[in-house]
């Protein structure tokens, strides 16, 4: 299986960016086939018992974020995608999908993002081993 095309994503919160994992210390697992995320669409994912993630289609660049609004915790697979935004569907915090940064308040820090990769028509997303 070759690469068609590739995106590597990096964890940012604000305008710093945090350290990344190595990438011997990710585990990329398969959550999504590309088709089931239309470009402008969400999906909700949950690759492991403990992650939830949304998938982002911004322009055919595939994004993921944690469901979890830094905020109070709403869930942002609820939130309305607007380009390269994510507005969460509490309070209407805005969030950058590509860094997870901050984009409008009431949220004062980001939220987590994770690498992505795909391959093939299979949407990966590195998580932490
Ligand atoms: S929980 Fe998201 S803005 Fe308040």
């Amino acid at each position: 299986m070759g690469f068609s095309h590739l995106y590597l994503g990096w964890r940012r919160v604000n305008s710093f960016r945090t350290v990344h994992p190595l990438e011997a210390d990710l585990n990329y697992v398969t959550v999504a086939r590309l088709s089931e995320v239309p470009s402008g669409q969400t999906l909700w994912v949950k690759p492991t018992r403990h992650d939830r993630l949304v998938l982002c289609n911004v322009g055919g660049a595939i994004y993921a974020i944690a469901d979890a609004c830094s905020h109070k915790g709403g869930m942002l697979r609820f939130g309305k995608l607007d380009g390269q935004q994510i507005v969460c569907p509490l309070h209407g915090a805005c969030f950058d999908v590509s860094t997870g940064a901050v984009v409008t308040p009431p949220a004062t820090v980001g939220i987590r993002t994770y690498p992505v990769r795909v391959l093939g028509d299979e949407i990966q997303v590195g998580l932490e081993e």
